[in-house]
């Protein structure tokens, strides 16, 4: 399979019912007709645009060696979060985890939840022979037992979310950690940040790692495309350190900034939680 699809983003499925594409069905095969299942809880509002989007075939990462190198730093970071070796992981909204192996060698159980059925279809078939990877769409959170993950992150989403959505999550976290447990909320934008931080991101990175061609000529297509479209139609949740930290507080969670971020961006910020008691 190719690094990337196609050029452009193309819809792949209604909102609602959350359908597979036929190209997702035919690369994922029979497992990702379990991901065609119907939705329980059929979503809709302009926050599930971003769902769409990750669904599609989009050009967020600008080459093969970018996609490859965050999701292998994603992963790196989640495992440096990881206590011990039997440690149950979730993590929210995982996106293509293309690293995830190495998260899953380095605990026991390692549940990926997506929302969006497409990628959901080749979690599921990427990562088959790996039997301490379960994958989930995010209503099967529901099923999740209390009190059973030692580690949930939740990396570059919140900013997709509605506020709304975004305490639902923090509900389902709170409900699902272990009293010893720890949320790792990484990648939250700030008010005060504006896209200009994100692209000089991207341009260190791809300085750094030798794709700083692809990563102007992606800047070019990513300015021509969906995104910045649903970015300025929609926009991104944006978090005060202090109003995440309110949040988290509300929801039963004792928090605190983490020194670093998560991932490329040292502008955006990271939140390490554990139940209050
Ligand atoms: C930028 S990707 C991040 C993926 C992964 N966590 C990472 O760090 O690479 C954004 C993820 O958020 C998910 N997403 C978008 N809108 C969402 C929403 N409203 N609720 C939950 N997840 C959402 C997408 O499906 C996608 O997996």
């Amino acid at each position: 399979m190719s690094w990337r699809t196609a050029a452009g983003r193309q819809p792949q499925r209604s909102r609602v019912g959350r359908t597979l594409s036929i190209a997702a069905m035919r690369r994922s095969g029979v497992a990702a007709m379990r991901a065609l299942l119907p939705s329980p809880r059929a979503r809709s509002g302009a926050m599930d645009d971003w769902i769409d989007y990750y669904d599609s075939t989009h050009t967020i990462y600008v080459s093969k060696l970018h996609r490859d190198l965050h999701f292998r730093v994603i992963a790196d970071d989640i495992i440096g979060y990881i206590s011990s070796p039997d440690a149950v992981v979730l993590d929210y909204s995982c996106g293509e985890a293309l690293s995830a192996a190495r998260v899953a060698e380095r605990c026991g159980r390692l549940i990926l939840a997506e929302p969006a059925p497409g990628v959901r279809g080749r979690l599921i078939a990427r990562f088959a022979g790996i039997l301490n990877i379960k994958v989930r769409s995010l209503d099967d959170l529901r099923h999740l037992d209390d009190a059973s993950v030692d580690l949930a992150v939740m990396i570059s989403v919140a900013q997709y979310m509605s506020p709304a959505e975004l305490d639902a999550a923090l509900a389902t976290f709170r409900r699902v950690l272990k009293p010893s447990g720890r949320l790792v909320l990484g990648d939250i934008l700030q008010p005060d940040v504006g896209a200009g931080t994100d692209v000089m991101a991207l341009l260190r990175m791809g300085a750094k790692h030798g794709f700083l061609k692809d990563a102007l000529v992606g800047l070019v297509r990513t300015s021509l495309s969906d995104y910045w479209q649903l970015r300025t139609k929609i926009g991104l949740q944006r978090y005060s350190e202090e109003e995440v930290l309110a949040k988290l507080r509300k929801t039963g969670f004792a928090a605190s900034r983490a020194p670093v971020n998560v991932g490329h961006n040292p502008a955006r910020m990271t939140f390490v939680a554990r139940h209050a008691f």
